[in-house]
């Protein structure tokens, strides 16, 4: 241990040096408390990972790795960073791990320039069936780089066609095939897509920014034993700090790390490896398990109740921890049904869904969550009186008034950041 006292936030300081951003922390705050949060890709983060993420860790530069730094000074960062890596290998078993990545889309280009030479072909999810920008999309340097041939799910089923990605992939012979998105409910099978890319030879990267805290709470299968490398990020239902990992076989180990440094990136945010580390500790506590279970019974249970407001849940329902609906039996976009949420505190986003007629812009469906309110502590109650207030004021924007107080008598119940603490 270091020398006390210890030198942290202190957020007296802060309102007297620059109120007006002061008063930004203070409001946001304010909407966190008063709302409903149905992002399916926040969460929160605990006050540990805060405080590290606010600590003087952020002044040091170590560009390089543990021990092979580029800077003088870096004998106690190494520690974070040594730290976050043997518990994220311990948490998902993976041969090695880099926390380094900024972000999910910095690991994701990692990734890419680790295993691809620009112009090689990949096989991934359209965007418009749940895949992400960094899986094809034109305006991203996935689709400007590469040749990205996209696959999607059946219109039938809602489900991936396994047998449409298997075909794609003995025709075009990707050099890598990506399964993993992000906005499609259901388990994804890992295995099939290693047996494919085995087949023609491709690499498999699986993308689990989304899932990768349901993956360290064991509430659904890992890709870890299946995928040559598995990007991910850690401020979704993991609730870590905002930052992207990739995790790899022993043999890829040394083109991902030079792929994030020096390729990619330059000094890595060590304040947030710290808090990194910190939320990879507390993801391998027993009660982690136990909340990433729970944000998946939460997220069945507000799918069903969903679908008896006359909300279709796409693909009939969910195995994680999200939930993309189906507005078009109530006559609603997914822009207007954005729109009146949020005039009544309840913040989720408009969403296309597989085969949608409107527009990104407008979409016929909106992408609900359920990582932020199981962190507040709500259940399967909590969860139908959410469904019925969602689907309230979707249906009936004179609702905004009523759906209002019936969200802060819910929030008054489940505060989150107490003052407390
Ligand atoms: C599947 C997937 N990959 C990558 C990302 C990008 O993560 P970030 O926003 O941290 O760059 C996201 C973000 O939602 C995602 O859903």
């Amino acid at each position: 241990m270091g020398t006390e006292p210890y030198y942290g936030p202190d957020f007296r300081l802060l309102s007297s040096e620059d109120p007006e951003i002061a008063g930004v922390l203070l409001d946001e705050l304010d909407r966190l408390r008063g709302g409903i949060q149905l992002i399916a890709s926040e969460s929160f983060t605990s006050p540990a990972v805060l405080a590290a993420l606010g600590s003087t860790l952020t002044n040091k530069y170590a560009e390089g790795y543990p021990g092979r730094r580029y800077y003088a000074g870096c004998e106690v960062v190494d520690r974070a960073e040594r730290i976050a890596v043997d518990r994220a290998k311990r948490l998902f078993g993976a041969d090695h791990v880099n926390v380094q990545p900024h972000s999910g889309a910095s690991a994701n280009l990692a990734a890419y320039a680790a295993l691809l030479q620009p112009g090689d072909t990949v096989l991934a999810m359209a965007l418009s069936h749940g895949g992400h920008l960094t899986h094809g999309s034109r305006v991203n340097f996935s689709g400007r780089w590469f040749d990205v041939v996209a696959y999607g799910v059946r219109r039938d089923t809602e489900l991936i066609d396994y047998d449409e990605v298997r075909e794609l992939a003995l025709r075009y012979e990707p050099k890598m095939i990506i399964c993993g998105a992000t906005a499609y409910p259901r388990e994804i099978d890992f295995s099939a897509f290693r047996g494919i890319a085995d087949e023609v030879g491709a690499w498999l990267m699986a993308d689990v920014a989304h899932t990768v805290g349901l993956m360290a709470g064991k509430a659904i299968p890992s890709a870890v034993p299946y995928a040559d490398v598995v990007t991910f990020t850690t401020h979704k239902a993991l609730r870590g700090p905002r930052g992207g990992g990739i995790m790899c076989t022993a043999e890829l180990a040394a083109k991902i790390d030079r792929a994030v440094f020096p390729f990619v990136q330059g000094g890595p945010l060590m304040n947030a490896v710290a808090a990194k580390a910190v939320a990879f500790g507390e993801a391998l506590r027993p009660e982690f398990a136990e909340y990433a279970r729970r944000v998946v019974s939460n997220a069945r249970v507000l799918a069903d109740a969903l679908a008896a407001e006359g909300m279709r849940p796409v693909s009939g329902g969910t195995d994680s921890h999200l939930v993309l609906v189906d507005l078009r039996d109530l006559g609603v976009s997914g822009a207007v049904a954005e729109q009146r949420c949020q005039a009544a505190g309840i913040t989720l986003n408009r969403n296309a869904i597989p085969y949608d007629p409107e527009p990104p812009t407008v979409t016929s469906g909106i992408r609900v969550g359920t990582p932020c309110v199981t962190t507040q502590g709500m259940g399967p109650e909590e969860m139908k009186e959410v469904a019925s207030m969602t689907a309230q004021v979707i249906r009936d924007p004179d609702a905004v008034p009523e759906t209002r107080r019936r969200v802060a008598e819910l929030t008054r119940a489940h505060r989150i950041y107490p003052s407390e603490l």
